[in-house]
């Protein structure tokens, strides 16, 4: 393991006024997000998408990596040059999705494992030749009746910290990601307690594998409200109750947080990260790598047209700077009414 290549990652990773796209849709997602658009999800619209965010001027100044799917790790520009080398020339870092997707984990009804352990280390080995210098994996966990269990919490806190050891022995980094779902009706306080529970459990098998805490980013829920519970916490409340969490769980040898949106809205993920970044005097970078939250009215402007391709950038640069301001929280509400 090279530990000074890892941290110096880690921290380009986190870099100030930057974060990171979450670009590595499966084929079944980005089906499911072209669908909404009524593109047809072939190759080339997937291909030509992954260009038009990509190659948007200036994302660079914003945009610090962005984590790519098998598939696009694998296609080019128009002009021939394969994404990766044509991120890395910009200055962005190519990483790449390793997980096989969360399944039903086997005598625990309810609750799911994330696979993809199996020949792990020759992928990593082919992704890091193809240009990869990061890696994702992410695991589930649902809030529900009588979920989740203890046990579905280790098994998949244990698959994370076998899959970041791996990945570090690769010269990869690894993005260590816990979601734990918004969906139903829990209130912020459950939230927050199974977040708790979820980060312990996921910081003792990191210990335990022997992670080097410095080349990793962890990519964590924001503490919320569930989208169907009656009582929605403020942005405020979030943003506190989020850093709380973090403060209790994550060593501060950890040089970056970049937090998913998980289904809230650009404009609520970015005032969110903003308003954390308020709160001041926290020990590790406290970043983006979001998805839904970098892409949604860019998908929507672009609407698979090649006339609307530079619409497209436009708006993806938007939401890119809006977020780069938050990394500072100087991100205000009404800049959401400026012209992309
Ligand atoms: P969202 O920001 O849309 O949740 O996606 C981030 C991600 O990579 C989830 O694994």
């Amino acid at each position: 393991m090279n530990k000074t290549e890892l941290q110096s990652i880690a921290r380009a990773m986190v870099a100030p006024h930057k974060g990171l796209l979450a670009a590595d849709e499966s084929t079944g997602t980005i089906k499911k997000r072209f669908d909404k658009i009524q593109l047809e999800s072939t190759e080339e619209h997937r291909r030509s998408y992954r260009e038009m965010l990509f190659t948007t001027a200036g994302a660079a100044e914003y945009i610090s990596g962005v984590i790519l799917y098998d598939e696009t790790l694998r296609q080019s520009c128009a002009d021939g040059t394969p994404f990766p080398a044509y991120l890395a020339a910009k200055g962005i870092i190519p990483g790449i999705k390793v997980d096989a997707g969360a399944k039903p984990l086997a005598g625990v009804p309810g609750e799911t494992i994330t696979e993809g352990l199996d020949g792990l280390r020759e992928r990593l080995a082919e992704y890091h030749k193809l240009g990869a210098r990061f890696a994702k994996w992410r695991a589930v966990i649902d809030i529900g009746a009588g979920i989740p269990s203890r046990f579905a919490i280790d098994a998949n806190a244990h698959a994370l910290a076998r899959y970041a050891a791996l990945c570090q022995e690769a010269g990869i980094v690894p993005i260590v990601e816990p979601e734990v779902l918004m969906d139903g009706d829990h209130t912020i306080e459950r939230c927050e307690e199974v977040t708790s529970l979820t980060l312990q459990s996921v910081f003792d098998a990191l210990y335990a594998h022997g992670v080097y805490l410095e080349g990793i980013i962890l990519k964590p829920n924001m503490v919320i409200s569930g989208k169907k519970c009656p009582v929605q916490a403020s942005r405020q409340q979030v943003a506190e109750a989020t850093v709380r969490v973090l403060r209790q769980h994550v060593p501060a040898a950890v040089p970056g947080i970049a937090f998913l949106s998980g289904g809230q809205s650009e404009a609520e993920s970015t005032e969110h990260l903003s308003l954390m970044n308020r709160l001041g005097d926290l020990p590790w970078q406290l970043s983006f790598s979001y998805g839904r939250a970098l892409q949604a009215s860019a998908l929507d402007a672009w609407h698979g047209k090649p006339s609307q391709f530079a619409a497209g950038q436009r708006t993806f640069f938007k939401r890119a700077r809006l977020n780069g301001l938050a990394r500072t929280g100087r991100y205000e509400p009404a800049m959401e009414q400026e012209p992309a």
